[in-house]
């Protein structure tokens, strides 16, 4: 099941990066007009970017909320040992671990908080979760093994660090798998932006994209604008110029005519949250497209990482969809398109039955239905 990528192959884009004591993110709100910074350092900033949707796509949601708690770790601990220092004017060398301890319950609440305000951001995306609660657990062990809050806060920053590094090899690898199902010639069409954008690096879909286009696969992609925020005409097409890949736009309602008059291909997106029967949930009329996909044959894919999986979920029925401000619909880039009175329905995301699935591209592999049984099969593998 493997195939090497090329050399030439891009490194993709980072929605973030971390310059001094600074946390930056690409600010995708501003794309493709501007390309241009948000500092997200403090966490109240990090919460209003994931809400706002500075920082978006679920594996980079859970990657920005990591380095988020990161940082707010190393200003608790550097606060309260500050603070412990002057209490008890001790010496840094005085302050013995079990002193230590009294820091490390009010360190763990405030942390815990801070972890609760970030899964509170957006609900459907389960990376974000599964993030936060793999920087709790290391915070804890070190809390419970009562080691120093600064030494704990750079605990922490590493398994941050550790996340990121898993999804830039994890989205390697899922574009070296799907990229073998992808034919000389394809024409493909995406929905919203699962790209290094929404995913570090190369991306999910559109990493599958990318690998093929490196392997020198004449593939051309369709690009759903993607309403009402218009992940797919702002940052998918901007990734796609980036690297030179044969793109054209499209509205969302255009996708059935191409079908039907046999200029498609395949189907690729990303997911925000799998179900262990293989339902996945992803951007708003992503369903549609697999719907139509499945009436004209056309093999439908999810490309996505262990992370986006929900195991505690049997189906979709379940998954939380997040409903979103009137404004979104009312409005195009702040304009209103609508009467001034209007009501609008904003749901984020849906859900695709397993059934309309041809795969999931994961980074153990291409999952085939059953997918009960090949999800299984999978958590085996990884774990
Ligand atoms: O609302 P968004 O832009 O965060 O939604 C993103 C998507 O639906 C993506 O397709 C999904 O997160 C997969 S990203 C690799």
């Amino acid at each position: 099941m493997s195939a090497s990528l090329t050399k030439s192959f891009l490194p993709g884009v980072m929605p973030l990066k971390v310059e001094g004591d600074r946390l930056l993110l690409v600010d995708q709100r501003k794309l493709p007009l501007e390309f241009c910074y948000f500092d997200a350092s403090e966490h109240e900033q990090m919460v209003f970017a994931i809400k706002d949707m500075v920082v978006r796509g679920a594996p980079s949601i859970g990657v920005a909320a990591a380095f988020g708690l990161a940082f707010e770790a190393r200003r608790l601990a550097q606060e309260l040992t500050r603070q412990e220092l002057t209490r008890q004017e001790l010496t840094k060398e005085e302050l013995t671990r079990d002193k230590l301890q009294l820091g490390g319950l009010t360190f763990l609440r405030a942390f815990t908080q801070a972890k609760d305000d970030l899964d509170q951001t957006r609900p459907t995306a389960v990376n974000l979760r599964w993030a936060t609660e793999r920087m709790k657990k290391v915070v804890l062990a070190a809390i419970a093994a009562q080691v120093p809050l600064v030494q704990c806060a750079e605990q922490a920053y590493l398994e941050a660090e550790a996340i990121l590094n898993e999804h830039l090899a994890a989205n390697l690898a899922i574009s070296n798998f799907g990229s073998e199902l992808v034919k000389n010639g394809a024409r493909l069409i995406t929905h919203c932006n699962a790209g290094g954008l929404a995913a570090c690096g190369y991306g999910t879909a559109l990493g599958v994209i990318r690998a093929a286009h490196y392997q020198g696969k004449n593939i051309s992609v369709y690009a759903d604008e993607t309403r009402p925020r218009n992940q797919g005409s702002k940052l998918t097409m901007w990734e796609l110029a980036q690297d030179k890949i044969p793109s054209t736009l499209i509205c969302d309602s255009m996708s059935g005519h191409l079908m039907s008059s046999g200029q498609i291909d395949m189907v690729i997106t990303g997911a925000d949250r799998i179900a262990r029967n293989g339902d996945s949930a992803n951007k708003i009329g992503t369903y549609n497209l697999a719907v139509l996909a499945h009436y004209h044959k056309i093999p439908f894919y999810i490309a996505a990482p262990l992370s986006t999986f929900d195991f505690d979920l049997i189906d979709g029925k379940n998954i939380p969809i997040e409903e979103r401000e009137q404004n979104e619909v009312l409005t195009i880039n702040g304009a209103p398109i609508t009467v001034p009175d209007a009501q609008a329905y904003n749901p984020g995301f849906d859900v695709t039955p397993a059934q309309l699935i041809a795969g999931i591209i994961t980074e153990v592999g291409v999952l085939r239905p059953d997918y009960s049984l090949s999800i299984t099969k999978a958590i085996g593998l990884k774990n």
